[in-house]
């Protein structure tokens, strides 16, 4: 079968930044450590005045085409995935090619254009659509663009308003791509659930910490999906893990039990059983909540050992880079989270072109996603022409008043004044809506 999957990645962040150690925790009189060890956050992207979900998409894109030489033509398919949009009818792809066509001589007239939705999953499900169009032969040799696109932003003094971050990631989903294959098998864990919501409002309404909850509970059913149809699956066998990422505390908490569940009945549970036993079943206990305290409690002894640190260390903490300087991008999320162990891995000299990576997405409402990656021998030359670093250093830093100013201005749908805080170079601006998005 031919390989599919993601050719090529550019993201843009939000220009502006905000420092949680330095500004937002000691105006909510907390200590620094909360956000930086806590959650595992550093700093949250917010955009200009003169960004929004379409600049941001179509900058990223722009990128991506520039640098792969793409044409217009190339392009069959423009697939967005938001969970920001401002437009109950006209797709923000349509709004990201407009922006296309003033600098391109080409059109996408030919182009079937989309918006995805169901909170940050949405990513995955604009990735997964291009990989099956381009596998069910329609594609007609063109590749397809996905742009995952957002402002994650919660209501003032809310729980989340420390997760908060705003950026896009643009990929090029094509056969024989130089970044990853996607594998053909995938794992759901699905429900109806109410934990984060956005009926008609600008803001979550958020049960955070149910948020947690419901987040491992559907992780876990996706990867029993997953192994249901590829076969257990061993710590071993995956080079990296990125997981979603709302903020690296999250991602702590779901690799451990993503690595109790593949340790089962192996040798790597043997050789712990000395230091912590063996894990509960089911069977040797009256009440589940009895049988849940003794995994909790196993996950805890779990989480000390030699062995979790060790694989913690190498397969998870390298997915977390990115995420902790830029926070929670909602749809990119988990493609940054990729983006960062795929760096991580050039970095290091970890040879890692044929090796694979479990990608484990997540939207609230809610349902997580489990495939499987391999990684393609163009992976270092595609890693190395990213320029993620100096966008995440020029960010301009934010003083907290500056940050009430952005603030105030998406919660009033722009119609706050705000003054530039830098200066656009070379990129789309927003300029109201429509074919109004000037690049300047
Ligand atoms: P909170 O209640 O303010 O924080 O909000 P906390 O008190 O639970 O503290 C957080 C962690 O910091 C805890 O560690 C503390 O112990 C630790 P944990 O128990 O989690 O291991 N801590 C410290 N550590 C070191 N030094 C200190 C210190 N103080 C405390 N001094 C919460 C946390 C996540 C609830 C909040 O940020 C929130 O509501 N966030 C938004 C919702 C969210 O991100 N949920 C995640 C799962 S849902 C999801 O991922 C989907 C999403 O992306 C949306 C979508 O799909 O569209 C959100």
């Amino acid at each position: 079968m031919t390989a599919v999957g993601i050719d090529a990645m550019e993201v843009w962040t939000g220009k502006l930044k905000l420092d949680l150690a330095e500004t937002f925790a000691p105006q909510k009189g907390d200590d620094p450590g909360k956000y930086t060890k806590g959650l595992g956050l550093h700093a949250s992207s917010f955009p200009d005045a003169y960004e929004d979900i379409v600049t941001m998409g179509a900058n990223a894109a722009h990128r991506l085409m520039d640098r792969k030489g793409l044409e217009p033509e190339d392009i069959g398919r423009i697939d967005v995935a938001t969970e920001s949009a401002f437009d109950n009818s006209k797709p923000v792809s349509t709004y990201i090619a407009g922006c296309l066509e003033q600098v391109y001589d080409g059109d996408f007239h030919h182009a079937n254009k989309g918006e995805r939705k169901f909170a940050c999953i949405a990513g995955t499900q604009s990735l997964d659509d291009a990989v099956n169009w381009i596998l069910a032969g329609r594609n007609r040799g063109r590749g397809a663009l996905v742009v995952a696109t957002d402002t994650a932003l919660y209501a003032r003094d809310d729980a989340g308003e420390a997760t908060q971050g705003a950026g896009a990631v643009a990929m090029y989903i094509t056969e024989d791509p130089d970044l990853v294959e996607l594998s053909t098998e995938q794992g759901y864990g699905s429900a109806d659930e109410t934990d984060f919501l956005k009926p008609n409002q600008q803001f979550p309404s958020v049960d955070g910490k149910r948020s947690i909850q419901v987040y491992l509970a559907r992780m876990r059913e996706a990867l029993e999906d997953f192994e249901s149809v590829s076969g257990k699956s061993h710590p071993d066998d995956y080079e990296y893990i990125p997981f979603h990422t709302p903020y690296p505390g999250m991602v702590r908490k779901a690799a451990v039990l993503g690595y109790r569940h593949m340790i089962r009945d192996t040798e790597i549970e043997a050789e712990l059983a000395d230091q912590i036993g063996t894990q509960p079943r089911r069977e040797d206990f009256d009440s589940a909540e009895a049988f849940e305290q003794a995994i909790r409690d196993y996950m805890d002894e779990l989480k000390n050992t030699e062995a979790y640190r060790e694989w913690y260390a190498d397969t998870i903490e390298p997915t977390l880079d990115i995420s902790s300087h830029v926070g929670n991008w909602y749809t990119g999320s988990v493609h940054i989270a990729r983006m960062s162990a795929l760096r991580h891995a050039v970095e290091n000299d970890v040879d890692l072109a044929g090796k694979r990576m479990l990608v484990a997405s997540y939207g609230s409402g809610a349902q997580a996603e489990i495939h499987a990656e391999t990684v393609q021998p163009g992976f270092e030359e595609e890693v190395l022409a990213s320029n993620i670093d100096e966008q995440i250093d020029a960010r301009y830093d934010l003083s907290w008043s500056e940050y009430e100013q952005v603030h105030d201005r998406h919660n009033h749908e722009k119609s706050v004044e705000l003054e530039p805080f830098t200066q656009p170079d070379s990129e789309f601006v927003f300029d109201g809506w429509g074919p109004m998005n000037e690049r300047k």
